[in-house]
This record gives C-alpha cells, structure tokens and sequence, in this order.
C-alpha cells in the first residue's frame, strides 16, 4: 500500500514536470521572436509608443524591442520600458558613405538588427508605421522579407529578418564596397539583395504542412498590404487596396510626420495614428493620450497668455471711462501701452470713432491733406504687412510644441499669429499716426500760427474700420484652412489648392487694406493734431 502510494507519488511528480517543461519551451519559443523599432531621437518617441500600442490592440503578445542610440534621453526610455517595450541601447554604426555627412550619419544602423541573434525571427517596422490588423503571420515569413517599392527597389520600413551573426558580418565586410542609391540601409540592402524584385510573393495562408514541402525561399516579397505608403493614399485618395484587409500603414510623407499636429489637417490616412494615439495608456504620469507633461505647460502658457493681456486691457478701458485724468501724459501713455497690447487681441482697434468729428473732417481738408500723404505710404504699408504675416506665421509655428493634438495646435497657431500680426502691424498704424501728426505739426508751424499747442493730442480714438479689416483678415484667414473641411475635401492636393485659393483673396484684401489704413491713420494724424481733444475719452 505504501509503494503504491510512493509510486503514485512519483507519477504525479513526474507529470507536473513534464508539464512544466512544455511550458517553458512554448514560452521561450514565442520569445524568440519580436518585434523591433529603432529610436535615434526622442522626437520619433510618440511614433514608438503608437506602434507599440498599435501592435498590442491587434492581439499580440511577441517582445517588442526598441533599439535606442545614444540621441534617447533616459526619460523617453522609461516610458518606453513602462509601456512595454524592451529597451536595447546600441551604439551608431557609421556611414561609410560620405555623401551626407549629417542626415544619414547613422542610417547604417538598421543593419544591426540582423545582428540580434537572442531572436530566431524578428518583424522590424519603421516609428513612422501603425499596425491595422494583427501581423504575427509575419514571423512564418522566409529568412527576408520585405515590400517592393520604388518599382523595382525594397522598402525597409517594413522586414521580415533572421538574425545571423556571420550574415552581419558578411554585410558589415560588404558595406563599403556595395554602393548605395540612397546613402542608407535601404540602399545598401537593394544592392546586396539584387535579386529582391525577383522573390515570389509571401502567402500567410499556406499551411505549415505546405511549407514543409518545399525548400524555405531566401527571401520573399510582401504584398503591399503590408506597408501600405500613404504617399499612394495621397495621389489616387484612397488606398488602392481593399481597406479591410490593410495591415500596415507606413507614413512615409517626408515633413508630415503623423505626429506633428499639421499632418491631421492635410493627410487623411492620419486619422487612424491618432486613433490609436488618443487612447495610449498613462504607463508614466501624465503620458495617458500621448501627453507630455512639459507640453501642456507650454500649451497652457501660450493659451492664456494672450487672453489675459486681452483682459487686462478690458480692465483698463473700463478704468479709463471713470477717470479725469484722460488729458495728463500718464493716461496717454497708457492709452499708448494699452493700445499696442490690446492689438494683440483679434479685436484690432476696437471701439466707436467719433466719426461726427472724424469722417466730415477728413473730406473737408481732403485736398490739403492728400497732398501731404508720403509718397511710398501704399508700398511701404503692404510691405510691412506682409512682413508682418510671414513673421507671425514663422513664430506661432515656432512657439508652439509640435506633437500636441490637431485641433490644439491650429487654435493656438490662429491665436499667435493673430496676436503677433495686430501687434507689428497695430504698431505700424501708430507710427504712421505719429507720422501723420509730426507732418501737421511742421506745416502748421510754417504756415499757420495758431496756439495749436493744447490741440496735441497724446492718445489714439478708436476706428471702427480698422476693426472690420482686422476681422475680414481674421475671417479670411480661418476659411482659407476651414474651407476644404466644410466642403468635406479630403484630397491632398484640392484642399491645398483650395488653401492658396483662398489665401490668394486674403492677400489681394490684405494689399487694400494695409494701404487704405495707412492712409487712413496718417490723415487721421493729420486730423488729430488739428482736431480739439474733445473726442479724446470716447475711446472704445
Ligand atoms: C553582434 O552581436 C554579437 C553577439 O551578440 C556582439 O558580440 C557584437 O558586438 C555585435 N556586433 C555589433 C557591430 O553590434
């Protein structure tokens, strides 16, 4: 009874081991495959997590690897560790083409993963790719695989590899002689495979029993589903595959990174990435949604940074009303002050003119007056304002963090640029008033002699025209971008167009209208130094 017992014992025993062998070796067989990305920089971090996140929502469960140089801070590997990927520091392998000394200094480094021998078969995809649908049948792929592209050339954005120390070897031996079409890997690796254009097509659906049969090809091609090039989206606009059946989307569009908040407004396919984006986990604080903390610092910081400068001349406007003080210098200082900080806001100049004084005036002294209007007033102006834009556009770009949503970046964009343009250009039209009242100042000394010398007025009245040209450039302004939306355009090259038309009518309005106000400040100038101060506290 005893032995029986014991017996059982050990029947038992030697079960719960068998089994616990099997799993091991099911599990270290599934581990022996990953998928692998390459970080140069923390500017493509966003793109790791998507895919990363991506590959994860399509149901597998491989090791996701990301090989990071030197360029990754340690923040941006933590997070990537928290979100689940295996962190790989490596260092650069240099280009042996000198051609371009910096932008392709380190691209040989892809290479390296046909060095990561701890994998039997590894799945490479590029930051700048999403998985749609699940790609584990990749890993059933030859010893290399990739898409064709190009025509006749293979893409590396998407590869199926098999690590091999003395195949790495025989490419680093062969990497200073074989030439390069693209000063890359990509090049590199068109020359080493010649024969790539020539593999048959990779067919998931074959059974292993199929396989089995027939000798494992060097290398095989994968069909475009695999590495589906947005740049094709873009020129038919729609993917010239069946959409359900796409499996990789590659963003290839060289400055429209999906990351960067303008490609939303341009490139459709995009949709898709931030799909993904918007529901990354927070695996750190403050990273859920592919937040990033100093990010939002900033967005908040541009966001109310105008506001408050809007309101603070609402403050003092309603301040202004109530005092006497109107005539002495400090109220038009402030005045002055108030006036170039309340430009900033999209209101331009704001307020009623007291156009019973104003508008008779100026057709009562019109034939003194125009004669006095500079010569290169009109030029100059449109010049200025044009300037303007450009410097506006350049810093609002500039300012504002790249990788925040879409709809974030184009508000705080609109807000900058309308902030900084109404300052230069506000700052314009109070210097042509100036000018306009030095002008009358001067003609006035030599002709007339009145005591003209407490009808000098400090402060600037409000025009209610200003403010409507001002509001016609804001309006112009968003329809040139809202325009294709509203029409529901998605095209590439009909939103652009449809952008320039619009901008083309916003720059033909903007030449009158920097002329006209011009003109109008400087005669105003003019007006002002003869006018009685009387409509001095209408202001706004
Ligand atoms: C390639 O892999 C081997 C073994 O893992 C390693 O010793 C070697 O340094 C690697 N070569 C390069 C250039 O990274």
């Amino acid at each position: 009874m005893v032995r029986l017992k014991a017996s059982l014992w050990v029947i038992l025993f030697s079960i719960a081991l068998v089994s616990i062998q099997m799993k091991g070796s099911f599990g270290s067989e599934s581990s022996k495959e990953a998928y692998v990305t390459l970080l140069y920089g923390d500017e493509f971090l966003l793109g790791v997590r998507v895919l990363g996140k991506s590959i994860r929502d399509t149901g597998s469960n491989r090791d996701m690897v990301a090989l990071v140089s030197d360029g990754v801070s340690g923040y941006s590997k933590k997070l990537l560790k928290a979100d689940g990927w295996k962190v790989e520091k490596i260092s650069l392998l240099a280009n042996p083409n000198q051609v371009h000394p910096t932008r392709f200094w380190g691209v040989y480094t892809k290479l390296k993963i046909f060095n990561m021998t701890n994998y039997k078969k590894v799945v490479y995809l590029d930051a700048d790719t999403i998985v749609v649908k699940n790609i584990d049948d990749l890993f059933k792929c030859s010893k290399f695989c990739a898409n064709l592209k190009h025509s006749e050339r293979l893409n590396s954005g998407v590869m199926v590899v098999e690590p091999s120390e003395a195949l790495f070897n025989d490419m680093m031996r062969k990497v200073k002689t074989l030439s390069s079409y693209t000063g890359g890997d990509q090049g590199f690796l068109n020359s080493y495979y010649p024969d790539f254009p020539n593999a048959r097509v990779f067919d998931p659906s074959l059974t292993p029993e199929v396989l089995k049969t027939r000798p494992v090809p060097d290398m095989e091609r994968l069909s475009t589903l695999y590495n589906a090039d947005v740049g094709l989206y873009m020129l038919a606009n729609k993917w010239m595959v069946d959409d359900s059946k796409l499996h990789i989307i590659h963003y290839t569009l060289g400055p429209l990174k999906p990351w960067d908040w303008w490609t939303a407004w341009l490139v459709k396919p995009v949709d898709a990435w931030h799909s993904i984006r918007v529901n990354l986990e927070e695996t750190l604080p403050g990273t859920g949604g592919g937040k990033n903390q100093n990010d939002e610092l900033v967005v908040k910081f541009l966001f109310l940074l105008p506001l408050c400068a809007l309101l603070f001349c609402i403050y003092r406007s309603i301040q202004g009303h109530e005092g006497s003080l109107c005539r002495t210098s400090l109220c038009n200082q402030i005045r002055y002050l108030y006036y170039k900080i309340r430009s900033n806001g999209t209101l331009g100049y704001s307020g009623v003119s007291t156009s019973s004084n104003m508008t008779p005036s100026y057709q009562l002294h019109s034939v003194g007056t125009h004669s006095k209007i500079p010569q290169h007033l009109g030029a100059v102006s449109v010049v200025v304002c044009f300037t303007a834009v450009l410097i506006s556009v350049g810093i609002s770009f500039v300012i504002v963090p790249r990788q925040i949503m879409p709809w974030t970046g184009l508000i705080l964009v609109y807000e900058w640029t309308f902030t900084i343009f109404f300052s230069l250009f506000g700052c314009f039209l109070l210097l042509v008033h100036q000018h306009g009242k030095k002008v009358a100042i001067q003609t006035e000394s030599s002709s007339l002699d009145d005591s003209s010398k407490g009808h000098q007025r400090g402060g600037v009245s409000c025009d209610v025209t200003t403010l409507y040209y001002g509001l016609g450039m804001a309006f112009l302004a968003i329809a040139a971008v809202s325009l294709p939306y509203i029409l529901g355009i998605t095209a590439l090259f009909l939103r652009l167009g449809l952008m320039v038309g619009v901008a083309i009518i916003l720059a033909a309005f903007m030449t009158y209208a920097s002329e006209h106000l011009a003109i109008r400040w400087f005669l105003k100038g003019l007006e002002d130094r003869r006018a009685i101060s009387k409509s001095l506290c209408f202001l706004c």
